[in-house]
């Protein structure tokens, strides 16, 4: 069994179209040669299709920062599978933690999204994790169930292999604090056994997770030495050519 890393930057709320093509040139050149782990760039989808014309040589993967359920139609706002394939993406990020607590986007419609990526031709990074009082609370493997159950609710064993899971502990995004990786380890091997007790053992095995949480150049080694951690999900430091460029050459 082996699990190939990916390495996602999720440029947020950031970049105009100039600074999103020519950082995305910067980083198709870092990850140049780089065969034995994936990277992947999230740009604002008012510059995707720039980005994925610029770097359509490269390895890189280009994905949506969410997705809509439906091929079209009058939901204001929402962009669909087919337009972010449309753009050049081939992977949707769906139930960051901004969306699920600043525009309360609850598991009901994470799944409903996770379905429609899936439906519409693109991998979803389903992204779970816990509050800070969730975790103060001892609740976090109460949220993380929940969050991974209903996001993957009626979702077939043979689209499984699409999916890529992210945990990234609430307390952890922006804040400068990284999850140690010992707990890292911890959710994501609980992650993990979750998934194969959904499934089956050989699909917990092949799905990859990756952590999220002010991942930067001077904790992803640290972290990516962990059985269970397959890859990282970059906010902040995937915005500096320099810092991603880092990250995506962890050892
Ligand atoms: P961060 O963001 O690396 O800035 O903490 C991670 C994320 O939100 O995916």
């Amino acid at each position: 069994m082996s699990r190939i890393p990916l390495i996602a930057g999720n440029w947020k709320m950031h970049c105009t179209i100039a600074e999103a093509v020519s950082l995305a040139r910067q980083v198709a050149s870092s990850a140049k040669g780089l065969t034995d782990r994936q990277v992947m760039i999230a740009p604002p989808a008012t510059s995707l299709a720039a980005v994925s014309e610029a770097i359509q040589n490269s390895s890189v993967l280009v994905a949506g920062q969410n997705v809509a359920w439906k091929e079209e139609g009058a939901y204001t706002g929402e962009i669909s599978p087919l337009m972010l394939r449309d753009a050049g993406a081939s992977m949707a990020i769906i139930g960051h933690s901004e969306r699920r607590h600043i525009f309360r986007e609850d598991d009901a419609m994470i799944n409903q999204r996770m379905h429609g990526a899936l439906a519409g031709g693109l991998a979803p990074i389903l992204c779970v994790g816990e509050t800070l009082d969730e975790r103060e609370d001892g609740h976090t493997w109460q949220v993380l169930e929940q969050q991974v159950v209903s996001g993957l609710e009626d979702i077939d064993k043979s689209a499984i292999e699409q999916v890529v899971i992210a945990y990234e502990p609430v307390w952890a995004i922006g804040t400068g604090k990284t999850a140690s990786r010992e707990q890292a380890q911890e959710a994501h091997s609980f992650i993990r056994d979750l998934v194969g007790k959904l499934y089956e053992k050989r699909l917990a095995e092949q799905i990859r997770i990756l952590y999220g949480g002010s991942v930067k150049p001077g904790n992803v080694d640290d972290l990516m030495q962990m059985p269970d951690v397959d890859g990282a999900l970059v906010g902040g430091a995937a915005l500096q050519a320099d810092s991603f460029d880092r990250i995506i050459h962890f050892q």
